[in-house]
């Protein structure tokens, strides 16, 4: 059974309810259609209700009725949310009335009906910029306990014979979120994605700390910074197979890591690796994805206290079905 397979598995027996923001988003509509058809989850849907049966019907999406829908205009909701939020962000000099408006916001709405344990996770992004996904999830989920810097990670399925990782599999991060982080930033990036090596990929980590120098055939601040970050992660998960700092052949390739690296029990042998920058990580994963026909699922959310995730506003339906069954499994 493939990685995609075990996942749709296990999210059917989980059974979890997911809150889909953009309810009247026709990709969405059609992603939820077929999670609701194939009994993967319970899937509420914010929005107008006429809007989204009438969407529903000229798209022959039948299943979208047993979804539970929640209109953001509905004066009993705001006042169910508004005062959760209200609590959360009156330190930030939030207003009750800013915070009835706010509330509305259907990122926020989403957010907050899993803030209230109404709902497992969220999923938003179709057509949503990335920044105001990820800025209602700080604000209302914010960070597991242990954390405070949430990143993106993806699973990179690759291609039939390009057998990297474990099984093929690899988890690369932070490919999203954090644009320049400092070491200790760097460090619980790698322990996030480790885990999510471990929770959501089913593999059992090695982290590689990439840079373009391996144990010392470089110098410079940004080798320094990674070689911080490494000591820092070893401190914060001292069971976890991890070193840095690498260059990505080193990482991957055993031949040359048994020259680089020869004593280093992630080298040459890596599933999960971890970019120095975002810039870094944002452009390795899609040419990993474009050159080498990797599967990208994600990202990942990593280090929020619960499951939201957020979509590519290029997204088509299946790639939005698939974060669903993955959110799910979180
Ligand atoms: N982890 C946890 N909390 C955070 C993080 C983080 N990484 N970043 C910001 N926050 C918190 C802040 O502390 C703040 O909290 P507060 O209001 O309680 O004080 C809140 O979130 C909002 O902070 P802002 O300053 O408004 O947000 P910021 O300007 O830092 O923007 C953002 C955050 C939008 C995520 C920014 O870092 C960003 O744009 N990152 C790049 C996103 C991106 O473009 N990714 C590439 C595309 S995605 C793809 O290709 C897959």
């Amino acid at each position: 059974m493939d990685l995609l397979q075990h996942m749709t598995e296990r999210a059917r027996s989980l059974q979890r309810s997911v809150v889909l923001a953009e309810g009247t988003e026709p990709r969405t509509l059609r992603a939820a259609n077929r999670v609701l058809s194939e009994g993967l989850a319970q899937v509420i849907l914010i929005g107008d209700a006429a809007e989204i049966k009438a969407l529903a019907a000229s798209e022959g999406l039948e299943s979208i009725g047993a979804a539970k829908i929640v209109d953001p205009k509905d004066p009993a909701i705001i006042d169910r949310y508004a005062p959760i939020l209200l609590e959360l962000r009156k330190s930030k000099g939030m207003t009750e009335e800013q915070s009835r408006k706010t509330a509305a916001d259907p990122l926020y709405l989403g957010c907050l009906m899993v803030k209230a344990g109404d709902a497992y996770c969220m999923v938003a992004g179709a057509e949503n910029t990335t920044g105001d996904v990820l800025r209602a999830a700080f604000q209302v989920i914010k960070t597991r306990p242990g954390i405070d810097v949430v990143s993106g990670a993806f699973i990179m399925i690759m291609p039939e014979g390009v057998d990297y990782g474990t099984n093929g599999v690899m988890i690369m991060g932070d490919c999203a979120v954090v644009p320049n982080p400092d070491a200790r930033q760097l460090a619980q990036i790698a322990v996030s994605s480790a885990e999510t090596a471990r929770n959501i990929a089913g593999i059992e980590p090695r982290v590689a700390m990439l840079s373009y120098s391996t144990k010392g055939s470089g110098k410079g601040e940004d080798v320094d910074k990674v070689v911080e970050a490494t000591r820092i992660a070893h401190e914060m998960a001292p069971e976890l197979n991890i070193d840095g700092e690498l260059q990505a052949d080193a990482a991957l390739v055993p031949v040359v890591a048994a020259k680089k690296a020869p004593d280093s029990n992630v080298a040459g042998q890596a599933n999960v690796l971890v970019f120095p920058s975002l810039e870094v990580g944002n452009i390795a994963y899609k040419l990993v994805q474009r050159i080498a026909g990797a599967q990208a699922v994600g990202p990942v959310l990593q280090g929020l206290a619960a499951p939201v995730n957020d979509l590519s506003r290029g997204a088509s339906w299946e790639d939005i079905y698939k974060t669903i069954i993955m959110t799910c499994n979180q």
